[in-house]
């Protein structure tokens, strides 16, 4: 049996006594990915991997999707990286970032909702730390949703809703302006296709409206489903020390950023598993 620990209520656990260098074979793969299906949030301490090593160890547990950033948005330092590897990192050359969301702060989110396939899950590997900040904050959205006020399930229960995203980490454009660019429309509330549970499928930084309300009243709910949804008890936060991977799933779990200092290097590798399915 595969050992691990949880890391708080409701979200996260610790995987134990695994190196990643190795292959896994099926059987243990197979159950700690169970453990991340549960937990929406799984961590391996201690790793010292390759970006090679990591892109294997990744696909554990998934078909690897190319990086799906826009040539525009893609950073300098990529070009030396193995392909299916993005850089994420503040380290700056000639004042221009290397990597891809360089600083500070992000507000809570799901990664490419706002794409038609969204993907399944995200692996973040820790190269270089600073010495604090730049925790990643993840919420358990199975155990908000069976949480939620009855008046709020139902508000969102068989109900769409449009999320754009425009590479910024802590505002809203104009939701026209955005929605043009970069948005796909899902349900509100999400069905996980390995557990069929249902979590709440929308976020702060990406969920524009919800389809077919009021301007004002999408307002009014979203904002409370978010309140809702970032509340402590549902809440891992993650210090992260060098030689953390720690992968989380896309279809059941927000994550956000915490604000770090400038002046110290923060470097992580990151892989991304594809979607199967459009949510539903
Ligand atoms: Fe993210």
């Amino acid at each position: 049996m595969v050992a691990f620990e949880k890391l708080s209520q409701h979200t996260g656990a610790e995987i134990r006594g695994i190196d990643l260098r190795q292959p896994l074979d099926r059987d243990v793969a197979k159950q700690i990915y169970d453990i991340f299906v549960e937990h929406c949030v799984i961590l391996f301490r201690d790793q010292d991997l390759s970006q090679d090593e990591l892109v294997r160890a990744s696909a554990n547990f998934g078909n690897l999707a190319a990086p799906g950033r826009p040539a525009e948005f893609r950073p300098s330092g990529m070009a030396e990286m193995n392909p299916q590897v993005m850089l994420i990192t503040n380290i700056r050359e000639d004042g221009k970032p290397i990597g891809a969301l360089p600083d500070g702060e992000m507000w809570f989110h799901h990664d490419t909702i706002h794409r038609e396939l969204p993907t399944k899950a995200t692996m973040l590997y820790s190269v270089q730390v600073p010495t604090y900040g730049g925790e990643t904050v993840f919420s358990n959205l199975f155990a908000a949703y069976e949480a939620l006020p009855l008046e709020l399930k139902q508000a969102l229960e068989g109900r769409q809703a449009l999320n754009a995203y425009s590479f910024n980490s802590t505002y809203k454009d104009d939701a026209n302006a955005v929605a043009a660019r970069n948005h796909a429309i899902h349900p509100a509330i999400r069905t996980h296709e390995d557990s069929k549970r249902k979590a709440i499928y929308v976020n702060r930084l990406m969920t524009q409206q919800l389809v077919g309300l009021p301007e004002d009243e999408s307002r009014d709910i979203l904002e409370r489903v978010f309140d809702h949804i970032e509340q402590p008890e549902f809440l891992y936060e993650h210090a992260w020390r060098k030689g953390d991977a720690l992968m989380w799933d896309n279809r059941s779990s927000i994550h956000a950023r915490k604000d770090f200092p400038a002046d110290q290097i923060r470097l992580m590798w990151r892989t991304v598993i594809a979607g199967e399915t459009r949510p539903f």
